[in-house]
């Protein structure tokens, strides 16, 4: 441990992989992967609020997964719908502030409403900043924020001069919280999947091999604990971020 070093992650970012695997291995269908995932995912939150860690990002649904089989997407959308009407009610007395990122048109108006209720209904809440990743792909949240910008310069609002680090970084998702200090992939896959690619220049990289359904808190702590070991140097030399000056 180093003294500038923080034991705790301000905003940890999750890729929860491995659900089908993990229903594969006990000859169940995929879908029971998902329950269990869903069910793994209530007790991270409550784990992460618990910490007081301030923000939780987790990638649910890709810009990708619409390639899965129908029936797996269909699956996944009702899973998701029936998650939120169940959970806010919780969520909300928890002082859970929720958040959707992702490109929402593509989902049914039943969805994008649930959605922005959970999000108008915990708005003011001051707990645990949770960001849920749905049809997100960080390449389109990139060129989101490009188009966004470029509206702005085109109305007369900024100068191409004007875009910088600072002001693409609140064009992007997520603009609200600090970046992600931890990244955390279950699942045994060592890719980022076209998650936060803007967001995670410095972030701490962990993977474990534990299929989501089996991420218990336990497992949460062991990641924080490998972040607790590192030296986060930004560029610097280790004696710089130590204070030691050789
Ligand atoms: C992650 O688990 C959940 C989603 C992508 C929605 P997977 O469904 O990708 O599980 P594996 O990778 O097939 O085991
Ligand atoms: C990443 O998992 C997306 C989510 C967890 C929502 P995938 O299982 O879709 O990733 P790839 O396709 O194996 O890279
Ligand atoms: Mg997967």
């Amino acid at each position: 441990m180093t003294a500038s070093a923080s034991t705790i992650p301000n905003h940890i970012a999750i890729i929860m992989d491995g659900n089908g695997r993990w229903a594969k291995n006990r000859g169940l269908p995929r879908a029971a992967g998902h329950q269990s995932g869903f069910r793994t995912t209530r007790d991270i939150v409550e784990a992460c609020a618990r910490r007081e860690i301030k923000a939780l990002t987790l990638f649910a649904f890709s810009s990708e997964n619409w390639a899965r089989p129908e029936q797996e997407v269909g699956l996944l959308m009702d899973l998701f719908l029936r998650g939120l009407k169940s959970e806010v009610s919780k969520l909300h007395e928890n002082n859970v502030c929720i958040n959707f990122i992702g490109e929402r048109s593509a989902f049914s108006k039943k969805l994008q409403q649930e959605m922005s209720s959970a999000e108008s209904r915990t708005a003011d809440n001051t707990g645990l900043n949770l960001s849920v990743a749905v049809n997100y792909g960080g390449r389109w949240d990139i060129v989101n924020a490009a188009r966004t910008l470029a509206k702005q310069v085109k109305q007369g609002n900024m100068t191409p001069e004007d875009i910088t680090v600072e002001t693409f970084s609140s064009a992007v998702t997520l603009s609200n919280v600090s970046e992600p200090d931890l990244f955390i992939r279950t699942g045994g896959e060592k890719r980022i999947s076209n998650y936060l690619l803007w967001h995670l220049a410095y972030t701490e990289l962990y993977f474990t091999d534990v299929l989501y359904p089996d991420f218990t808190d336990k497992e949460l702590d062991k990641a924080i604990e490998f972040y607790a070991g590192r030296q986060r140097r930004f560029g610097k030399t280790g004696d710089q971020v130590t204070g030691k000056h050789a």
